[in-house]
């Protein structure tokens, strides 16, 4: 009784509401010709390799600081079974976390133009109405929903955090990290349902020679327009103009790793900034002025290296450090932000040989690192057993045959191979071997 009339109304209204092109809702609302399955299909094979790397390099880079060793490193206490691959982290070969964390980066920016194209090129799918047909299809778009809040929440923490240093409601770390697990989930169930469309549609516009300006089909897929605009570029055209953005912010971000490219590297302000010439004349990430420490404390005269062992502490001077066997290793300075150094020539003493002095004469073991830093993060910083075991781990006094400048951590720092930046401790004040908590 009376429904009839209320539900055809209903059924009218959706009816107008689908068919007026004003909205975004109606399929007439989109005009580009260049929508359709072949366009989405290949930015999506592209994004399914590159995201893929982007994932197991993050993965890694998490894995690099050893966050199962010790509170201190661990950024993301509450990881439960995501930390289930984690791996003592090596120290071969020596450039492992720089080209890990450099590729990271410098991947992420590069597909930001493809992951927008892409998002573009599926626009329409977005605004499908009604929302959800079934329980399977809303399911569906809510899994639709987490890869794509969760394409941009990663896209936009990864660039904000290397743009703006730490801009976030707490740590960049835990949301970085857990937003990664949903979105990459996320992705494995689209990528999976998605794929052997992607490689039909190719293989069909191979075939059909698609490649063309002209509007695909409308009969093909949802995507393609009801009643295009008349093209203005070729579908080719389009692709070369988001692989030409990619290039360029390739361009302007890939030469944060190299020494003479880092000038071009435009968009990692970090890692591009001029860090001055002479001997210790390359990227710092904290300033001494930064983290707090004052001439006063890392003074000849005031500054005392503790060591900590079970056979006691001893405490040594700079001048009683320089006297210890002196050691060289070439390392670079790889930063969680993706810029990294060249390998500098550092010189100090063994942290194994600083083991021994407090009671572990063969096997040295896990070492807690405290500094004198009083802002900015990893004021304290554990090292596994291997990292410093490992004969090019030291205590650099010196940097490229000068003593250390503060920014670089005067009166002495940590140099480990392959360790994330931030785990190379400045300013060191105090070592604790056999204890990382
Ligand atoms: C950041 C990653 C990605 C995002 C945010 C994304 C987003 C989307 C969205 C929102 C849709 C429309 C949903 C639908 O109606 O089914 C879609 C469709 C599609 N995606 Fe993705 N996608 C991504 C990666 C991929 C990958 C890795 C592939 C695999 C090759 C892929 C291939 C496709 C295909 C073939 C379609 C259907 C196009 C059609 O209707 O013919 N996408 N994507």
């Amino acid at each position: 009784m009376g429904r009839g009339p209320v539900s055809g109304c209903a059924a009218a209204y959706g009816r107008i509401m689908r068919d007026d092109s004003r909205l975004p809702t109606s399929p007439g609302f989109w005009r580009s010709p260049l929508r359709g399955p072949w366009f989405t299909s290949v930015l999506g094979l592209v994004l399914l390799l590159g995201i893929t790397v982007l994932f197991v390099t993050g993965l890694v880079s998490y894995a690099a600081y050893n966050p199962d060793l010790s509170p201190v490193n661990d950024k993301t206490p509450d990881k439960g079974i995501l930390g289930f691959y984690l791996f003592s982290w090596p120290t071969h070969p020596h450039w492992l976390y720089r080209l890990d964390q450099g590729v990271h980066v410098t991947l992420g920016v590069t597909l930001i133009p493809v992951l927008l194209a892409k998002l573009w090129s599926v626009v329409p799918r977005l605004f499908t109405l009604p929302p959800a047909r079934s329980v399977a299809h809303a399911l569906e778009r809510i899994s639709l929903l987490l890869l794509v809040g969760g394409a941009l929440f990663e896209f936009t923490t990864g660039v904000l955090n290397v743009q703006l240093d730490y801009v976030f409601p707490g740590s960049f770390y835990p949301l970085h990290f857990y937003g990664a697990w949903v979105f990459f989930a996320a992705f494995v169930a689209h990528a999976v349902l998605k794929v052997p469309a992607a490689v039909r549609n190719l293989r069909r516009a191979r075939e059909e020679g698609e490649l063309r300006p002209a509007p695909e089909p409308a009969s093909a897929r949802e995507l393609v327009a009801p009643h295009p605009d008349p093209p203005t570029v070729s579908r080719r055209g389009a692709l070369w103009f988001v692989g030409g953005g990619s290039l360029l912010l390739f361009a302007t971000t890939v030469g944060q790793s190299f020494d003479g490219l880092r000038r071009t590297a435009l968009l990692a302000p970090h890692g591009g900034a001029d860090p001055g010439s002479g001997p210790n004349g390359f990227q710092i990430n904290k300033t001494a002025a930064y983290a707090g420490i004052t001439a006063a404390e890392t003074d000849e005269g005031a500054w005392r290296l503790v060591v900590a062992g079970p056979s006691g502490t001893v405490r040594l001077s700079r001048a009683e450090l320089s006297e210890l066997p002196l050691h060289s290793s070439a390392l670079p300075i790889a930063c969680v932000e993706g810029w990294s150094t060249s390998d500098q020539w550092w010189r100090g003493v063994r942290l194994r040989d600083l083991a021994a002095l407090v009671g572990y004469e063969d096997d040295p073991p896990d070492v807690l690192v405290e500094s004198l830093q009083r802002r900015g993060a990893f004021r304290h910083a554990a090292l596994r057993a291997n990292q410093v075991a490992d004969p090019r781990s030291l205590l650099a006094l010196f940097v490229n045959g000068e003593p250390l400048t503060p920014d670089h951590g005067y009166p002495a720092r940590v140099i480990v191979p392959a360790a994330p930046g931030v785990l190379n401790t400045k300013w060191v004040a105090r070592m604790t071997f056999g204890e990382t908590r």
